[in-house]
């Protein structure tokens, strides 16, 4: 036989033997997805909060079973995957499509993926109506940009942000956590409640009130029998403080009505 044919069939047998074997190898999984920290993100770069700062974000919102809690910019999931944990209905918000499934995944792990969900979404276009706890980690100027949203939540919502605060709306409760405790950078909590709006005229069984809101906080005056008198009080949710004329009063706003106890 000339010499070419037989070369091909040696070359024809040869390839038939390697695609066999190649068939028979073990199909290698493509490499599992991992998030660098720092890695860009639409508005904000990826930076995990530390388990521990999650857990104490968690603690001062008091999350319990009946709350469900946004975390705006999820990341891997950690935060809605422990509010999850401690049995609350819990939804990511991320734009990073790649971090939606990595947090899909951990979630499953974690056993948790019927309470703790993701959405690939922007924060900024996002019904955050539902929620009872928002969870955030992102910049302070997307805090503010956010801010009257977040005012015109139910009034009690509890949001709690990783270091960035809400320009003068002043956070309600602060913590910083050290690294002893587990927390080696980004290591301040803060919450705030969403104000009820309690600004407005008031007669009260003392006389006249007059009540101004700057976010939670509460001045004006009381006009009463002997005189007007200075008011300062806060407001923390519905619930409504104020003292007068070295008198504390304690009471509530109900659709928009002041009632005093
Ligand atoms: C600093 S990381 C915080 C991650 C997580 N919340 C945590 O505390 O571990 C901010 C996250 O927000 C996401 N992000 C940035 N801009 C966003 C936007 N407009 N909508 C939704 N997610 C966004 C980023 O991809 C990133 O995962």
């Amino acid at each position: 036989m000339h010499p070419a044919p037989v070369l091909r069939l040696v070359l024809a047998a040869l390839l038939a033997v390697s695609g066999a074997l190649a068939l028979a190898q073990p199909q290698k999984a493509p490499a599992a997805y991992e998030p660098a920290v720092g890695q860009e993100g639409k508005d904000v770069v990826w930076v995990p909060t530390s388990q521990a700062l999650v857990d104490r974000m968690l603690d001062m919102a008091k999350v319990t079973p009946r709350d469900i809690v946004m975390d705006l910019g999820s990341g891997d999931g950690r935060t809605v995957i422990t509010a999850a944990k401690r049995g609350a209905t819990a939804m990511g918000i991320e734009y990073n499509p790649d971090m939606v499934a990595l947090s899909k995944k951990n979630a499953e792990k974690e056993g948790v993926s019927a309470r703790a969900t993701f959405m690939k979404a922007d924060l900024f276009e996002t019904d955050l109506s539902k929620a009872t706890v928002i969870t955030m980690f992102l910049l302070p100027e997307i805090n503010l940009k956010l801010r009257p949203k977040i005012l015109a939540l139910k009034p009690g919502t509890r949001v709690v942000s990783n270091t960035f605060t809400m320009g003068e709306w002043k956070a309600d409760q602060t913590a910083e956590l050290r690294e002893e405790a587990g927390c080696s950078s980004w290591c301040t909590a803060l919450l705030w409640i969403v104000p009820a709006r309690v600004a407005g005229r008031y007669t009260i069984a003392d006389g006249e009130l007059v009540l101004k809101q700057d976010f939670q906080m509460l001045s004006g005056t009381l006009r009463a029998a002997g005189g007007p008198v200075t008011v300062e009080g806060r407001v923390r949710g519905e619930e409504v403080t104020f003292k007068a004329n070295g008198k504390q009063y304690r009471g509530r706003m109900n659709n928009g009505k002041l009632e005093l106890r």
